[in-house]
């Protein structure tokens, strides 16, 4: 059992990605930490108390901690035309739960102090709220075991540029003080994540049985499609990330010091130099044991 704070911007991805996390019997979830990126932080944080009291009730014990609305520097681009209206494209109920009284800063610090064993950091969103934490407290470099983030393109092209991934493209500052910082990090880049995904061919029932999330899996998935007639492939990026938090053999990884650049021209842009370090980089994964978890932890859950 391991024990994570989820650092989130949903987000359709994210959001079968939180879905997986809060069903795994192989995570704790100690908290969902929110961060603007795929759309406002207001819809993001809105999202994670609309996603957390469908799958878990009202009486939900996890914490959802507002984190940060604006990078480092500059403001987020958000895609509102790839998640959809509110950052999600499905509508769910109005919450009754509210944000934690913590900032996700905060939380992510009481966790790491308080967590009975080493904790990890699943970062599915633009890394601001990470460095951050890192920043305001040196000595979390040794009390975080791993921090597995979504994020990257290294031998494949970028998605909204050339050259980068989104969510590194959103905050290269924090990325880049993230990779540097000395934590124990794994890099789930788009070089495994676009080779793991949900086609439109294989629904409407993509995700098998009658438990509430296996409708909302279906829903989320309905949606995008509907919603964008050019869609084939919906790729699984973050659910990616979680489902190597929970069986890290999954992928295969190279060790590397990476380094992201700033400027205007390509920024967002990673670059890996293999040998050593403490960044792993994704360059294979399981194809078909990564989608079938996915599937199945998607489809878990209560009915
Ligand atoms: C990443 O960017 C976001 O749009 C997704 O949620 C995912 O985290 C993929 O590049
Ligand atoms: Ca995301």
């Amino acid at each position: 059992m391991r024990t994570v704070i989820v650092d989130t911007d949903p987000g359709a991805d994210d959001a079968l990605a939180l879905i997986m996390a809060v069903n795994s019997p192989d995570l704790q979830v100690e908290g969902i930490t929110t961060v603007g990126g795929n759309a406002t932080l207001s819809d993001t944080t809105d999202n994670a108390l609309r996603l957390v009291e469908y799958l878990d009730g009202k009486q939900s014990a996890i914490p959802v901690a507002v984190g940060a609305g604006e990078p480092l520097r500059g403001s987020f681009t958000h895609a509102y035309h790839v998640h959809g209206s509110e950052g999600l494209g499905v509508r769910l109920p109005a919450p009754a739960l509210r944000p934690h009284g913590m900032s996700a800063v905060e939380l992510i610090r009481d966790r790491a102090a308080k967590s009975a064993g080493p904790l990890t950091v699943i970062a599915l969103g633009p890394l601001t709220n990470v460095a951050a934490a890192l920043e305001s407290r040196p000595d979390l470099v040794d009390a975080l075991a791993e921090i597995v983030v979504m994020g990257g393109a290294f031998d494949v092209p970028g998605n909204v540029t050339p050259h980068a991934e989104f969510n590194i493209h959103e905050d290269p500052w924090a990325a880049s003080a993230v990779f540097a910082s000395g934590v124990p990090v794994t890099l789930v880049g788009l070089d495994v994540t676009r080779r793991t995904s949900m086609h439109r061919r294989s629904g409407p029932r993509w995700f098998a049985g009658t438990s509430k999330s296996a409708q909302l899996g279906n829903r989320i998935l309905a949606d995008r499609f509907q919603e964008r007639s050019d869609l084939q492939e919906f790729y699984l990026h973050d659910p990616l990330a979680v489902a190597a938090a929970i069986d890290p053999d999954i992928l295969a990884c190279r060790p590397a010091r990476v380094s992201v650049v700033t400027n205007r021209d390509e920024r967002g842009r990673t670059i890996a130099r293999y040998g050593d370090g403490t960044v792993k980089v994704a360059v294979g994964v399981d194809v078909p044991r990564a989608v079938e978890m996915v599937r199945s932890l998607v489809s878990a859950g209560r009915a």
